[in-house]
């Protein structure tokens, strides 16, 4: 792959990958583990699916049994090791999701596990999954989300700006914790997203909040 400017939302993985699956499990309680299983909750023939920005792969793994092939992509190759070391049986591909190597309509199903916030043009990503989905296929997205309830939303504003952004400074990691704050905070959350998808070809979609809108689950028609 020819090496270009390496995205903020990679590099951040790369410095973290053999501790990713431990840190993500110890702040998120397992939570994340969770709505993982709801990501893929229904999904009964998903045929051939891309788990898109696998990082340590725990998505494709989860569906590797009712799935003709899973394969695996992400930009961050010390995130692909461990998800190799962990999956030898899956196939893992270092690419960026927003040129991928993959031919027009491959994919069955797309699954990106709190990858698309990270992505630095999510309508050029967008497209590019649309490019490589077959037509009736599906992608799901899991992504982190502001609850819309005005005291939650507030609550969880709050924690972000006075709690997760000290911090990352206290800690010499406030290149970090900004960008997962500014990616929370930009990201075109609900009908935003559903929007967006239409526009580069989707049918349409829908989404599920979680946990009173702490995450939610997209789906998306191809
Ligand atoms: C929060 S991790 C999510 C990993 C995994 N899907 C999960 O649910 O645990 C985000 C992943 O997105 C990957 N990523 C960020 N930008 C990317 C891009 N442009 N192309 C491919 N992968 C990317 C990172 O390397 C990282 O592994």
């Amino acid at each position: 792959m020819k090496e270009k400017r390496q995205p903020v939302g990679v590099e951040i993985f790369n410095r973290i990958a053999d501790k990713y699956d431990s840190i993500s499990g110890f702040l998120s309680l397992g939570i994340i583990r969770r709505w993982q299983r709801e990501l893929v909750k229904g999904l009964e023939e998903p045929g051939l699916v891309l788990d898109l920005a696998c990082g340590t792969g725990d998505v494709g793994a989860l569906v590797q049994e009712k799935a003709k092939e899973v394969v695996g992509l992400d930009y961050s190759l010390p995130m692909l090791k461990v998800a190799k070391r962990k999956y030898p049986q899956l196939f893992f591909v270092r690419g960026d999701a927003l040129s991928t190597p993959f031919p027009d309509k491959t994919f069955d199903t797309v699954l990106i596990s709190l990858g698309l916030r990270h992505f630095e043009k999510p309508k050029e990503s967008l497209e590019e999954i649309r490019r490589i989905l077959k037509d009736g296929g599906q992608v799901r997205i899991l992504e982190v989300s502001i609850p819309r309830n005005p005291v939650l939303k507030k609550a969880f504003l709050t924690f972000l700006k006075r709690v997760m952004l000290p911090l990352g400074k206290l800690r010499s990691k406030a290149d970090v914790t900004r960008h997962l704050y500014e990616t929370i905070v930009n990201f075109p959350h609900y009908e935003k997203l559903i929007e967006l998808a239409r526009e580069v070809g989707f049918k349409g979609g829908s989404f599920r909040p979680l946990m009173g809108g702490m995450a939610t689950i997209y789906s998306l028609n191809g």
